[in-house]
């Protein structure tokens, strides 16, 4: 009898350490779910998506035909590179830090239709490798596009287009400004070496 009840109280003990365990494993689990929806820092630049009709005049402006590989640092919901794929037959490469943003453009190609052209990227685009690009699209902020330029500059191939929409790279003369909406669309090409 004294036998029976001392193995019922080990079977509930046992019981407890697995509920116990349960608990803090789904605990954990929730945990690593969030830290995979948050950004492993500060974005540099807020979400905002760039309005169809702009991202239409910033594909124009740079002329992006299907022989380009277009790069958008801080891709948000991916809809320039998936423009650029769906609508001029390139190729796509997109990069956020966010990885609510990463979901979202990846969900976006899918819906379009255009996961084999476009590649969605998650982390930092000042650690980014873009050498490979010959169209980079930006829309940050005044002291990312500054801290960009010199990379920008050196890694890019000459005749690689870049274009900023709203915001300049200081004392770096753009070849063309358009204005649409009310914004303005700078584009640069990257000049030959000395
Ligand atoms: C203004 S939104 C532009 C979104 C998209 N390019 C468009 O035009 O629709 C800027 C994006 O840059 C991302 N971002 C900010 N800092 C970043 C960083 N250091 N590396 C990668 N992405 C970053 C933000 O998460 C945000 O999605």
């Amino acid at each position: 009898m004294r036998n029976q009840r001392s193995r019922r109280a080990a079977d509930l003990g046992d019981l407890r350490g697995c509920g116990v365990a349960l608990a803090s494993g789904l605990i954990l689990a929730t945990f690593a779910h969030a830290a995979a929806q948050v950004p492993s820092r500060s974005p540099d630049v807020a979400f905002a998506s760039a309005p169809p009709a702009i991202v239409d005049a910033m594909l124009d402006l740079a002329r992006v035909t299907s022989d380009d590989v277009v790069y958008d640092l801080g891709c948000g919901d991916g809809r320039i590179v998936i423009a650029a794929a769906k609508n001029r037959g390139a190729r796509g490469v997109g990069i956020d830090i966010d990885p609510a943003r990463i979901a979202d453009a990846t969900a976006l190609a899918l819906r379009e239709g255009m996961t084999a052209r476009v590649t969605f990227v998650l982390g930092d685009l000042f650690e980014a490798q873009f050498a490979d690009a010959t169209v980079v699209m930006l829309y940050l902020q005044p002291e990312p596009n500054l801290r960009l330029r010199q990379r920008l500059l050196t890694e890019l191939r000459p005749g690689t287009r870049v274009v900023s929409l709203s915001y300049d790279m200081g004392d770096w003369t753009p070849d063309a400004v358009r204005r649409i909406g009310g914004r303005r669309i700078y584009l640069w090409t990257i000049p030959a070496r000395p």
